[in-house]
């Protein structure tokens, strides 16, 4: 099972027949139970770094993180987190309503790294009762109650993990644009997984497209497909990651690797109704996450002014209103099994 999976077609517009392109769904999900909630407990070292931690920078009205060995893109502030609880929405939605495709059976240990908010933490959480689901970030603003199975540290994936042979599962999701090397990356969640345990990510493609319509050189998505690739070289963290993780994970040692792209519409274009609400999602999360998507890179790696992204932002959003453009983005869903022996 380690070849691509049968992909989708490309997505279907208004009047055509639109493909069911989600994979196979988690085997190991339990049903969902209550959960009494607790306060997240951190180890005694995220408590003594907290004051650093949480002196956050800020640039052009937006706050950023201040721990860890590189420079993430995008705002920690209120604004930012509320798109990033948005933008799970559309994951879980994606996978009609599973959080992974990994067959983990029974888990007894859950990490993502660069958990963002933490939502996916906690669901996960509340799905497996029995499992310990731990996320870790540069940025400490994940919530303070949460099931007594979800705990949250401070942690930077681009240092060595501490951690061998200990999770079933090491989740990775929107870290495109994160990493200045991900061979690295891998190597270190491989030894962190448990023989026969799991790695999965789940990512955006960077390049906006359409099957229908060709951009012409002034649209601003072929602007945004030339300007965030060159951010992404500049900054020494690539944004266009998502067709890569399959041959990365199989070098790293990984097996049974398996991939899946979904094309997530920009808009509500589709005659599907799953993939039209993927589109109207996908579209809200791009209004309002273009501008922490973009900025800071634009602004430090590229020489953009403040002004310049606002216009540029603009123009993005007339794009992802205009219906006839038939655009698209791929989302990537990738997963593979540690050996064994
Ligand atoms: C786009 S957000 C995605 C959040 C979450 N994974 C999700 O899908 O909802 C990327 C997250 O990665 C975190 N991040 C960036 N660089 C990191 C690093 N070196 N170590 C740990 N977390 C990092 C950021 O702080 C941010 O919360």
């Amino acid at each position: 099972m380690s070849d691509v999976q049968e992909q989708p077609a490309a997505p279907a517009a208004e009047g055509e027949a639109a493909p069911d392109f989600v994979g196979p769904v988690n085997e190991g999900a339990v049903d969902q139970v209550d959960s009494t909630y607790a306060p997240s407990v951190g180890g005694t070292e995220t408590t003594s770094l907290k004051s650093a931690i949480t002196k956050y920078r800020e640039e052009n009205g937006r706050t950023y993180h201040s721990y860890g060995s590189t420079e993430h893109w995008g705002p920690n502030d209120e604004k930012a987190q509320d798109q990033q609880d948005l933008s799970h929405h559309l994951w879980t939605l994606s996978l009609k309503g599973d959080f992974f495709l990994s067959p983990v059976k029974d888990p007894v240990k859950i990490l993502d790294v660069g958990t963002g908010t933490g939502i996916w933490v906690i669901e996960v959480a509340e799905q497996f009762p029995q499992a310990e689901v731990t996320g870790t970030d540069v940025s400490p603003i994940q919530p303070g109650w949460v099931p007594p199975n979800a705990f949250f540290e401070i942690d930077d994936f681009n240092v060595e993990w501490l951690d061998e042979n200990k999770f079933d599962l090491v989740h990775a999701r929107e870290l495109l644009g994160t990493c200045p090397d991900w061979p690295a990356l891998y190597r270190r969640a491989f030894r962190a997984i448990k023989p026969g345990g799991w790695f999965e990510q789940h990512e955006p493609g960077l390049f906006f497209l359409s099957d229908h319509v060709e951009f012409g050189e002034d649209s601003p998505y072929v602007q945004w497909n030339t300007t965030m690739y060159d951010a992404g070289i500049k900054s020494g963290m690539r944004f266009d990651i998502g067709d890569k993780i399959k041959g990365r994970m199989e070098e790293a040692g990984f097996i049974n690797v398996t991939e899946y792209r979904i094309p997530w519409l920009v808009g509500g274009w589709s005659k599907d109704e799953h993939q039209r609400k993927i589109g109207q999602w996908n579209q809200l999360r791009l209004d309002i996450g273009i501008a922490d998507f973009c900025s800071r890179r634009f602004t430090n790696h590229l020489g953009f002014t403040p002004e310049q992204v606002e216009v540029f932002c603009a123009g993005m959003r007339n794009s992802f209103r205009d219906k006839k453009l038939y655009s698209y983005i791929w989302a990537y869903f990738v997963y593979g099994q540690k050996p064994e022996e």
